[in-house]
């Protein structure tokens, strides 16, 4: 069976190569030989692996227009030329392997619909890498009613917050690592503003919940604003700090959001390294699951790529295995409903009666405060860090503006939700 990949980055290298060098694995798994023909690159100057033999193209025509391909691999990144590419393909009958979250997230169900019957569209490297999670939930979960998704989907930020936990150095040179050992973006401010991590939460509850998730509708925080101070009073509370994806399903809809987040020592996604990436699903009947492993990078990611491959390959010879994607947008509920405890860092001017004026702020927009500290005072100003009761973001939000108001506030440093689940818990749909 023939195969066309597009991309020839950190992703695509190693797909190529695991297909080259394992051709008999495959032919024994599947049957049948599978043969990368043509790889699609956009530079002419750039120095290839060796091993390619003419297989190199720059005119992405020579795989839409050859009728011996059966499958397209497609591993460009961003929305376009790799939409339109992916769509052509499925017209032209193709099976098309994507790991590319971006276009699923904006047109998955679109382009699932404009294929020719017995061309599939597989994502399974689109979200968390080589774990397993999207065949999960649309297969081996589909007998499940499912309450909640919380994960850490973005292996750059997790390898950058790991570092700064362990005292490994400080935002940029972990970022620096992270774009060097190939888990980064290609702009890796998708990564860093949760961008990335909202296209995957939003493919997740889409596949989980039924009905689309829209992207831009989904609330998100990345971690630029998190500092070593931060890691190390997160550490004083008894927590590390994480970027955490959240899918609820609620009476009202869908409660989603990414933001970064206090989550106590000893729990299970405390405790994900590097830039491994963790999902806890939970429903009924099943409990409780938690997946995790590698979540980005490139034999990670070829790993699951590989697996859609052998996938698309088996189905079109036996008739095309056509999971659908939902049709209907998914109804969100609005941001801040839920009660949720925050983590905040206030840089204050040094004087009398400055904490006295933050607790009264927090008082007349009727949150309680659970813990305050001052763990530094300076000549002129003092940093305070605090942890509100539950409360929801529109009184928060006032808190916040009263002080913002006041001579006393010199800058808020950062805000982060300081626990998990909401406080008026969702229940079961
Ligand atoms: P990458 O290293 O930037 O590689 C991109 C490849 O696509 C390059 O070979 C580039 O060609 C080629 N390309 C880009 N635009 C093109 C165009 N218009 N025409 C022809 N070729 C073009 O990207 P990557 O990290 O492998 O990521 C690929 C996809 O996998 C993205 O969707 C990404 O989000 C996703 N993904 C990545 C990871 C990861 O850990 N890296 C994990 C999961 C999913 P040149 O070589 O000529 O520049
Ligand atoms: N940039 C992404 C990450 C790649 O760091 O998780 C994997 O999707």
């Amino acid at each position: 069976m023939r195969i066309a990949v597009l991309g020839l980055g950190t992703v695509g290298r190693h797909v190529v190569e695991a297909l080259d060098s394992e051709r008999e694995l495959f032919r024994s798994r599947l049957g049948e030989e599978l043969e990368v023909t043509r790889i699609l690159v956009r530079d002419r100057e750039k120095e290839r692996p060796a091993g390619l033999d003419g297989r190199i193209t720059y005119d992405p025509s020579a795989i839409l227009a050859d009728p011996s391909i059966e499958i397209v691999v497609e591993l460009l990144g961003g929305l376009e030329p790799a939409r339109t590419l992916i769509e052509q393909a499925l017209r032209a009958g193709k099976s098309v392997v994507t790991a590319n979250k971006e276009v699923i997230a904006r047109s998955g169900p679109a382009l699932s619909r404009s294929a020719t019957p017995g061309a599939d569209l597989l994502f399974e490297a689109a979200v968390a890498g080589g774990i397993p999670i999207i065949r999960s939930l649309q297969e081996s979960l589909a007998g499940n009613r499912l309450e909640a998704i919380y994960g850490i989907v973005n292996g750059t930020t997790n390898y950058i917050l790991s570092r700064m936990q362990q005292g490994g150095g400080g935002f940029a040179d972990a970022l620096d690592e992270a774009r060097r050992l190939g888990y980064a973006e290609a702009d890796p401010s998708d990564d860093l503003d949760a961008v990335d991590a909202v296209r995957k939460i939003a493919i997740l509850a889409s596949l989980a919940f039924g009905g689309w998730v829209d992207v831009d509708a989904v609330a998100k925080e990345g971690i630029r604003g998190i500092t070593e101070d931060d890691m190390a009073e997160a550490k004083r509370l008894g927590g590390v700090i994480k970027l955490i994806a959240r899918a609820e399903a609620t009476q009202d809809g869908l409660s989603l959001g990414v933001s970064p987040t206090l989550i106590p020592l000893g729990h299970p996604l405390a405790d994900v390294p590097g830039a491994q990436n963790a999902v806890y699903v939970r429903g009924e009947p099943i409990g409780e699951l938690l997946f995790q492993g590698p979540g980005a990078g490139g034999p990670a990611t070829s790993s699951a790529v590989i697996g859609d491959i052998i996938d698309a390959a088996r189905s079109r010879r036996t008739g095309g295995r056509s999971v659908d994607l939902p049709r209907e947008p998914a109804p969100l509920v609005p941001l801040g409903q839920h009660a949720h405890a925050y983590y905040l860092r206030l840089r204050l001017r040094n004087e009398t009666g400055a904490l006295a004026l933050v607790a009264q702020a927090f008082a007349s927009a009727g949150i309680g405060l659970s813990s305050v500290r001052q763990p530094m005072s300076a000549s002129g100003e003092s940093i305070v860090s605090l942890v509100t009761a539950p409360t929801r973001r529109g009184q928060l939000d006032e808190a916040r503006l009263r002080l913002r108001r006041s001579p006393t506030l010199l800058a808020e440093e950062s805000l982060i939700l300081a626990e998990l689940e909401p406080m008026d818990a969702p229940s079961a749909r």
